[in-house]
């Protein structure tokens, strides 16, 4: 097994110079690493669309992913979609995976359950890998509904698999799930490990029950993972890597997570 350690930059950073000065300090702290404290974790970054196609060509020939933030719900290719990026330009731009549903996404653009099953068929059918995102908000989690809601949230890929069975194939290796509190992101606030790896724990049964194909799925946490809590939850067996925004923004706290994790693995 591997961890997977994955920056979310959001709109960050604010220009292309920045974006390359980030990429270069990364690149070289991944090469004076690759062979020994990161090995066993899968390194991914997340850009914004105007960045990507130069992100994917400076990290040619390094073993870093990199992912999209989002996709257009309307077309899979082309159409008069403005301000949209589709999963093919997207894929055409160089990145493997894209993120989907962030909790962002979700409470400033309405994203719903039809949309979101929109964009997880377009991702796949362009061979798109998906990182969902999932996870409840203040209110729901002092409710006790964490569970009721991600099981809302992970319906859409039940509908996915009822109305495209045929995408079960090679699903397994094209899904992340990533558990992120909305209360816990960008706060500094974060539940305990038990309470993360208890939910991931439900997370990974609930998928099994889809498919069974969808056994012992890759489950991420995500909310305020930083270079001083990246053990705690790299110790659980139940926490298979990290979603990260703010601290993925210098390549020092974003390895230091990659080498919490590699670390757990070893
Ligand atoms: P954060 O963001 O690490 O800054 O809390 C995580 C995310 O939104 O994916």
């Amino acid at each position: 097994m591997q961890a997977w350690v994955i920056g979310n930059w959001k709109q960050n950073p604010a220009t292309s110079h920045d974006v390359k000065a980030l990429l270069d300090d990364l690149l070289t702290a991944v090469s004076s690493k690759e062979q020994s404290d990161i090995a066993a974790c899968q390194l991914m970054v997340a850009p914004s669309f105007i960045h990507l196609t130069a992100v994917n060509e400076r990290l040619k020939g390094s073993s870093v992913l990199c992912a999209a933030q989002d996709i257009s719900a309307h077309s899979a290719s082309t159409g008069a979609y403005t301000g949209d990026c589709s999963a093919q330009q997207i894929a055409d731009a160089g990145a493997t995976w894209t993120i989907l549903g962030h909790s962002e996404r979700r409470q400033y653009h309405q994203e719903s359950h039809d949309c979101l099953l929109q964009k997880m068929t377009h991702a796949l059918t362009q061979n798109l890998g998906v990182i969902f995102c999932i996870g409840e908000t203040q209110a729901q989690y002092d409710a006790k509904q964490t569970l009721a809601v991600i099981d809302a949230q992970l319906a859409v890929i039940k509908d996915l698999l009822t109305q495209q069975p045929e995408l079960i194939e090679g699903l397994p290796a094209r899904l992340i799930i990533a558990y992120e509190p909305v209360w816990a992101i960008g706060t500094g606030k974060v539940p305990t490990v038990a309470e993360v790896s208890a939910t991931h724990q439900h997370i990974k049964q609930t998928l099994a029950s889809f498919n069974a194909a969808l056994d012992n799925m890759t489950v991420l946490y995500g909310g305020s993972v930083n270079a001083d809590n990246a053990d705690s939850f790299a110790a659980d067996s139940m926490i298979d890597g990290a979603l990260v925004g703010g601290a993925s923004l210098k390549a020092e706290s974003f390895l230091a997570i990659a080498q919490a994790f590699s670390r757990a693995m070893a």
